[in-house]
């Protein structure tokens, strides 16, 4: 058996780590999340699941994929026979997610060449649901547009590509090149924003503290789900990656930079977006909580919007705006797909490209669903069940199941500290075998109780 694939550098591991983490949560989630929780009072809750669960558990995901050199599900056969089907469910969450993502990644990289000569016009909505993906009514199912269908196969042959050419010199060295490019693009744009006239006031609305949130279990509930989805983690992508860690790895300080890069650019990504949202809400007139928004909404009908009243060179930051969305989606879906590649290669043996051509392939094609008109539909009901229900569910049987049924945490404790400068204490122990899955736990009555009752 040929020797397990490995990164060439501990930077290669990083950028690759950190390339899944920063995505489409980072600049279109994060902003309005916290906008919605209580604002600069949404820190508290906010840095306080960052390490009480996110730095914790990409510590134990980090040490899983190291210690037993496998994807997620030969990791949990490895740790009990009867638990392989774990690995699956999170591998068959992940291509889920790869179904819908890359769709997303496609509308940017149309949106980049809209900018050129800012071909939306005036009503961004009406050109994105109208003009773009051609929906006659919502809700109604149809065929597919080319300017979907193009981009859309552009970003799964760029991606199966990179993922064909294996660890090192794929996916290590695509992200080496996208991250670093995705900080230098985005800082210009926020530089850029904060300068804006209107800026000071969105930053105030962004910033300005609402205590008061605090009381609310909601708001702790949407710091927790934001840094698991943030941080790519209960998804089998950190454990995958993990396991082309070198023998000799510091897998307790990696999880940390891990952690706080994305954190980082989570909160750039909210002083731009709320620097240019203070900007458009000064030349409406209006107050910035009037344009506030997220997800597709923020970046396809309220951006391109305010990328048109940019004083100068609009289409040249349309063209960064759409190129920085494309490139974090992009290192995020090839982590998303890595996990079941490498997956299917080792349950079935299958050589790289045998797995990239049926794993990817399958995702790719079924990825055409969501890229028919109507396919939106799909995408938000796809998005909601998987940020809720996935995450949350899987997240919540990992931790019991390793720190309560198999015990696992002092073994996991032991194997990181003997390669690791910062140690793992108590703590480590308290907050994923206590805080963690109580949040969980909370967190899924509570979507019971909202979605069943
Ligand atoms: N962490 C990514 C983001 O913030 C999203 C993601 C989720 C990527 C799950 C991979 C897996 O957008
Ligand atoms: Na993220």
């Amino acid at each position: 058996m040929a020797a397990r694939e490995q990164w060439g550098t501990r930077a290669g591991f990083i950028m690759a780590a950190v390339g899944s983490a920063i995505g489409l949560g980072n600049i279109w989630r994060f902003p309005a999340t916290a906008f919605e929780n209580g604002g600069g009072a949404f820190f508290i809750p906010y840095l306080f699941a960052l390490l009480t669960a996110g730095i914790p558990l990409l510590i134990m995901e980090f040490t899983m994929g190291h210690k037993y050199r496998s994807a997620a599900p030969r990791t949990y056969s490895k740790l009990n026979k009867n638990v392989e089907w774990i690995g699956w469910w999170a591998v068959a969450v992940a291509f889920v997610i790869s179904t819908y993502y890359p769709v997303i990644i496609a509308w940017a990289l149309s949106y980049t060449v809209f900018s050129f000569n800012l071909s939306w016009g005036a009503d961004t909505e009406a050109f994105l649901f109208n003009d773009y993906l051609q929906l006659a009514a919502p809700g109604q199912f149809g065929g597919m547009t080319i300017g979907v269908l193009i981009p859309l196969i552009i970003v799964w042959a760029v991606a199966l590509g990179i993922l064909f050419k294996g660890v090192q010199r794929g996916i290590e060295l695509a992200n080496r090149i996208f991250i670093p490019t995705l900080v230098v693009i985005f800082l210009i744009i926020c530089i850029r924003a904060v300068t804006l006239p209107g800026a000071a006031q969105g930053l105030q609305a962004f910033f300005e503290p609402d205590f008061g949130a605090l009381t609310q279990g909601g708001v702790w509930v949407a710091a927790y789900g934001q840094i698991f989805f943030s941080l790519s983690i209960a998804f089998a992508i950190m454990i995958t990656y993990s396991s082309y860690l070198p023998k000799k790895s510091d897998i307790t300080n990696n999880a940390f930079i891990t952690g706080f890069s994305n954190s980082s650019f989570e909160l750039l990504a909210g002083i731009g977006v709320f620097s240019a949202l203070g900007f458009m809400a000064q030349q409406l007139n209006v107050g910035v909580e009037e344009v506030v928004a997220g997800g597709v909404g923020l970046a396809f009908v309220v951006f391109p919007q305010i990328i048109s009243e940019f004083p100068a060179l609009s289409g040249l930051f349309g063209v960064l705006f759409f190129l920085s969305l494309a490139l974090a989606g992009l290192s995020s879906l090839i982590s998303i797909a890595e996990t079941y590649i490498k997956g299917l290669q080792e349950k079935f043996g299958w050589t790289r490209g045998k797995a990239v051509g049926i794993g990817g392939g399958a995702a790719a094609l079924c990825s055409l669903i969501f890229a028919t008109r109507g396919g939106l539909n799909f995408l938000d009901a796809a998005d909601y069940f998987i940020n809720q229900f996935g995450v949350a569910l899987l997240g919540l049987v990992e931790v019991v199941l390793i720190a309560w049924v198999l015990r696992k945490l002092p073994e996991f404790q032991q194997h990181a500290n003997a390669i690791s400068d910062i140690r793992l204490g108590g703590w480590w122990k308290v907050c994923l075998g206590v805080i963690t899955p109580i949040v969980l736990g909370y967190m899924m009555i509570d979507l019971f109780l909202q979605n069943i009752l």
